[in-house]
C-alpha cells in the first residue's frame, strides 16, 4: 500500500492531466479565453475535492473513467469560484495559487467569462462521461444558488458584521462544504448506486470535513504567510470577513475543526480499510500548512 504523500501526487497528475485534457488548447480561438481558463485551471492547488472524488470511489469501488470525470467537474467549479471570489466586486484578490488572480493576469472581463466557460466545461466532462442526471442535478445543486453560490452570497452580505455561530455554519457549509459533499458523492456515484447507510456516511463525512476545511482556511488566513498560502494572507480581518476567528480564538477554532474530523472519521468506519484515503485526506485537511 503507498504512502498518502505517494498517493496524493498521483491524484494530482491524474487531475492535472485530465484537466488539460478537458479544456481547448490555448491557441484555439478565442484564444485569450482559451489561455485564461488554462492559466487558472492548470499548475496549481492542493486538488482536494478530487482527491476526495478518487478516495471516495476508492472506498466503494472500484475507480473507473467515470471517476475521473467527476473529479475534473467538481474542481473545475471550483476554479471557477476562486476566479469570480478573487474579482474586485467580491474579495478583490490579486494572488491565487502563488501567481497573479485571473483578472490581473488577464482583464476583469476575461476573467468573469472564464468562471462562466468553466462551470459549463464541468458539466460538459460530467455529462460526456456518461454521468448519470442524478449525479448533473447533484453537481448543479452543490454549485448554485442552494449551494456554493448561496453561501458566497451570504459571505458578501455579511461582511462587516459578525455573524453568530448557526449563521456562519450556514455560510461555511454553502460556500465550501456544498461543492466537498459533491466531491464525495459523485466520486462514489461514478462507481454505481449507493446504498443508504452508505451513501448516510459518506454524506455525514463530507459534511463535516466540508466545514472542518473552511474553519482550517478562515485559521490559516490569520496564521499562515503569504508565501505559503500562495495567497494574500491577513485578508478576512482586514476586510471585515465574518469567519470562524470571529466568534472564537485560534486554538479553539482548531480544536472545533479536530473535533468535525473525528466525527467524519468516527462515520466512515463501516467502510473499513477501503476507507483508507478518506480518513488520511480529512487528517491532512486540519493538519495542513497552506
Ligand atoms: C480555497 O480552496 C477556497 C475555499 C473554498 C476555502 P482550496 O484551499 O482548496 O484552494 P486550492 O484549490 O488548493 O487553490
Ligand atoms: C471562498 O472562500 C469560497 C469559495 C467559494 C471560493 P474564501 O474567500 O475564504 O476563499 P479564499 O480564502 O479566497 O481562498
Ligand atoms: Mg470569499
Ligand atoms: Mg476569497
Ligand atoms: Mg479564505
Amino acid at each position: 500500500m503507498t504512502d498518502f504523500a505517494t498517493w496524493t501526487r498521483a491524484a494530482q497528475t491524474r487531475i492535472e492531466t485530465a484537466l488539460a485534457r478537458a479544456l481547448p488548447a490555448a491557441d484555439l480561438e478565442p484564444a485569450r479565453l482559451h489561455a485564461a481558463m488554462r492559466y487558472a485551471a492548470l499548475g496549481g492547488g492542493k486538488r482536494v475535492r478530487p482527491m476526495l472524488a478518487y478516495a471516495a470511489a476508492e472506498a466503494v469501488g472500484p475507480g473507473n473513467d467515470l471517476t475521473v470525470a467527476a473529479a475534473c467537474a467538481v474542481e473545475l467549479i471550483h476554479v471557477y469560484s476562486l476566479v469570480h471570489d478573487d474579482l474586485p466586486c467580491m474579495d478583490d484578490d490579486d494572488l491565487r495559487r502563488g501567481k497573479p488572480t485571473c483578472h490581473v493576469e488577464y482583464d476583469e472581463a476575461t476573467a468573469l467569462l472564464v468562471g462562466d466557460a468553466l462551470q459549463s466545461s464541468a458539466f460538459e466532462v460530467l455529462a460526456e462521461a456518461g454521468a448519470s442526471a442524478e449525479m448533473v442535478v447533484l453537481l448543479a445543486r452543490a454549485a448554485g444558488s442552494r449551494g456554493m453560490c448561496g453561501g458566497q452570497a451570504v459571505d458578501i452580505a455579511s461582511t462587516g458584521r459578525t455573524l453568530d455561530l448557526t449563521e456562519l455554519e450556514f455560510m461555511h457549509i454553502h460556500k465550501t462544504g456544498a461543492l466537498i459533499r459533491a466531491a464525495v458523492l459523485l466520486g462514489a456515484l461514478s462507481c454505481g448506486a449507493l446504498s443508504g447507510d452508505r451513501r448516510a456516511a459518506l454524506e455525514h463525512y463530507a459534511k463535516c470535513v466540508g466545514l472542518a476545511f473552511q474553519v482550517m482556511d478562515d485559521v490559516l488566513d490569520a496564521e499562515a504567510d503569504t508565501a505559503t498560502l500562495g495567497k494574500t494572507a491577513g485578508k478576512d480581518k482586514a476586510q471585515g470577513k465574518a469567519t470562524y476567528l470571529t466568534l472564537m480564538g485560534v486554538a479553539e477554532a482548531r480544536d472545533y475543526a479536530r473535533g468535525l474530523v473525528d466525527d467524519a472519521l468516527a462515520a466512515i468506519l463501516p467502510f473499513g480499510d477501503a476507507a483508507r484515503r478518506l480518513a488520511e485526506i480529512a487528517r491532512f485537511i486540519v493538519e495542513r500548512q497552506y
